[in-house]
């Protein structure tokens, strides 16, 4: 039998994650983490009903003390854990703040999947996968991205980004500073876990203009809704990234169930390394982010 191993997802009721965890499931035992237990339970039926296996965790991965509690849960559960897929993730237009007050697109995107990260690390088995859905968005030179006026990761600090502040001068489409910067600071965290870590893998993955999901849903935005929507899937530049969530699926679940041992490396939506923004491939930023981000989250007590 190979469905020895067990694999978590966080965000799975939904678009990449969705597509992801049903391959997964071919791999072994799938630990739904997700925020609606209803939604929750309707994917681990799904994947029940193929005589496959799924347990469900909930988890608000923006609210720090949810996020402990679930790594608590993951870890009583005494799976044979291989792999470790951070990808829930949001793009709101508006700002919220997060049960912690900090702005909930950075707590989503980068603070929760650090803290989930750091908790279960000490407990992942020698060798096990980190996997981490970042996007090419937190690159101010990423071509797509500069061509809809997109200004890369904004950071000032982990504290200025809690509190929803990026540096001046940013994309005029609101939420983007936020969601770029979140996702600027979990690449550079991946590729210093990579670095720090050598008894896990850390990689990163850029999924591609994934259409059909329902990533920046929560905007009120019309226009970006289409642009994410449909329209980038066909349009040039723009069209050469584009993939759909069934085929991010499959490039994610081969990066996250691989046994060659490869860590550090970011993965495109074909699953080739890409490099990211210049800051991200900086160890200096990259351990900024890392001790900045723990100082912060060591304030929740
Ligand atoms: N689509 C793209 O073009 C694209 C491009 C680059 C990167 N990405 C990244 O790919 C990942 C998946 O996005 P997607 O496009 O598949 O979007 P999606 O369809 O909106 O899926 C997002 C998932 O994250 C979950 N989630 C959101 N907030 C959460 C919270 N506080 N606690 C727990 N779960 C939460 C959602 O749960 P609910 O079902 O409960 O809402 C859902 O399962 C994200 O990290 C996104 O940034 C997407």
């Amino acid at each position: 039998m190979e469905n020895k191993k067990a694999y978590i997802i966080t965000g799975p009721t939904s678009g990449i994650g969705y597509a992801t965890a049903l391959e997964l499931a071919k791999h072994g035992t799938v630990i739904l983490v997700g925020r609606n237990p209803d939604k929750l339970n309707q994917v681990q039926n799904v994947i029940k009903e193929k005589g496959q296996d799924a347990v469900t965790v909930v988890c608000d991965i923006s609210d720090m003390k949810s996020v402990r509690s679930a790594a608590q849960e993951i870890i009583k559960l005494q799976l044979p854990i291989a792999g470790l897929l951070n990808n829930a993730g949001i793009m709101p237009a508006k700002a919220a703040k997060s049960a912690q007050g900090w702005d909930m697109t950075f707590a989503t995107n980068h603070l929760g999947a650090f803290a989930l990260t750091e908790a279960l690390a000490p407990h992942l088995p020698d060798g096990a996968n980190v996997v981490f859905i970042t996007s090419a968005i937190e690159d101010p030179e990423r071509k797509p991205a500069k061509l809809m006026g997109m200004k890369g990761g904004r950071y000032l600090s982990a504290e200025a980004s809690a509190h929803g502040e990026w540096e001046p001068g940013g994309a005029k489409m609101p939420g983007i500073d936020a969601y770029a910067t979140s996702k600027q600071c979990i690449l550079a965290a991946a590729m210093a876990f990579a670095r720090k870590d050598p008894r896990l893998h850390y990689n990163a993955v850029e999924p591609g203009i994934t259409r059909g999901t329902g990533l920046g849903g929560e905007s009120t935005n019309a226009f970006v809704r289409f642009l994410f929507g449909q329209l980038m899937a066909i349009i040039p530049p723009f069209s050469k990234y584009s993939s759909t969530p069934e085929k991010s699926a499959r490039v994610i679940a081969n990066i996250l169930t691989d046994a060659s041992g490869k860590t550090g490396v970011y993965f495109d939506e074909k699953g080739q390394p890409m490099f990211g923004s210049t800051l991200t491939l900086d160890p200096e930023f990259q351990d900024r982010v890392v001790a900045e981000t723990r100082a912060l989250l060591s304030t929740i007590k």
